[in-house]
């Protein structure tokens, strides 16, 4: 009897509430087709010495839609690093991609689904290139990868978010305090945005709008002089202020390296020089990767997973699924990486804030 057709997948680059939804939608859809589901370990790195995978059955994927990150486990750059910065492409050295190779080769693998973000999707095109057939599954908490109208994950964090807010706002009105949340978002401000808007902050600052800090300062004195107890400013992790570069912080663990977080220190420690009331500030970090995913990343998880599975039946190599119009597509995965979808500081939902007096830090108030 002929073995059966066998696939791989892998979860790359930063977790994200909604990746066990794909994992499992692709076994169930395999196991109904009578295909065989090989799961690797920790990203791309599982591809190479020691190679690390699972099979993955619907015994083993049952109950996991649910779960926060990835059973699979993931690995952030590695030896696969196919990008070091916004912009910045590194070629992933050849040797890497064959040993890849070699691996899928033995292993029989038909086509392997590759769930990451940008970066993670740019290997994806590198290893397709090599002659691994890849499909590619978008992954970002963060909104911004392209020709996808939205990735699981993010719906996740901006709730997690909007629950922040939620709490901060009683003990900020108890204290008649200031307080800054810093989010995630280190080159689009989508979660800064929705979350904010979805928590009713009262100032956004997103990397697409630098901001002045007097503005800031006259913005919140504005708001507490017409009697409210509390002002809720909401910053990504990306924000700059006119003519300022970004904040970062050494990375212990990668020495050399710089990790973007800080803002709303700088930005607290600012306003509480020129305020009269107290000001605070809380860095969200990776409470906005953690735990459950929603509803919705639960379902638009499923049906990246369904259609990723298609698209390998089709064979449509080298693409990856998309989200289009409420309807699950495909781009080439070429068009999708390399240009990250930013927030448009006139799109619709910008001015929408502000006609309702959401500040930026923009103009004068
Ligand atoms: O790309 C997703 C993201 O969540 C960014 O918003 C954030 O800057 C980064 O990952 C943090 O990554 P790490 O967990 O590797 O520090």
């Amino acid at each position: 009897m002929a073995s059966p057709t066998r696939i791989g997948i892998l979860t790359s680059g930063g977790d994200c509430p909604g990746l066990n939804a794909v994992i499992r939608a692709v076994v169930r859809t395999c196991s109904q087709i009578g295909w065989e589901v090989l799961g690797f370990n920790d990203g791309y790195e599982g591809l190479l010495d020691p190679v690390r995978y699972e099979v993955l059955t619907r015994r083993r994927t049952s109950g996991i839609m649910q779960l926060g990150g990835t059973i699979l486990g993931t690995t952030n750059r590695g030896r696969f690093a196919a990008k070091v910065g916004h912009g910045d492409k590194a070629r992933i050295p050849a040797e890497v991609l064959q040993e890849a190779k070699r691996t899928c080769d033995q292993l029989e693998i038909k086509a392997l689904i590759c769930c990451g973000g940008d970066g993670s999707l740019s290997t994806a095109l590198q290893l397709q290139e090599a002659g691994v057939n890849c499909v590619g599954v978008p992954k970002t908490i963060d909104n911004d990868i392209s020709a996808t109208a939205t990735s699981f994950g993010f719906d996740s964090a901006v709730n997690c978010v909007a629950d922040a807010i939620d709490r901060l706002q009683t003990t900020a009105r108890s204290h008649k305090r200031v307080m800054v949340v810093e989010t995630m978002g280190r080159y689009a401000g989508w979660i800064a945005l929705y979350g904010g808007l979805a928590g009713g902050a009262d100032v956004i600052l997103i990397p697409e709008i630098p901001f002045h800090y007097e503005y800031v300062v006259n913005a919140i004195n504005q708001r507490m002089a017409a009697g409210y107890r509390s002002t809720m400013v909401v910053v990504a992790e990306g924000a700059r202020a006119v003519g300022e570069g970004f904040v970062t912080q050494a990375d212990a663990a990668k020495p050399g390296e710089k990790r973007l977080g800080g803002v709303s220190h700088h930005l607290t420690e600012y306003l509480a020089s020129k305020l009269e009331y107290e000001c605070r500030n809380i860095i969200l970090a990776h409470l906005q990767r953690g735990g459950e995913p929603t509803a919705l990343d639960r379902i638009l998880g499923t049906r990246f997973g369904v259609g990723a599975v298609q698209l390998v039946q089709q064979g449509k190599f080298g693409h990856m699924v998309s989200y289009q119009d409420y309807k699950i597509d495909s781009v080439p995965i070429a068009e999708a990486v390399g240009q990250i979808k930013t927030v448009p500081p006139d799109g619709q939902v910008v001015m929408a804030a502000k006609a309702m007096g959401i500040h930026f830090g923009d103009i004068q108030p």
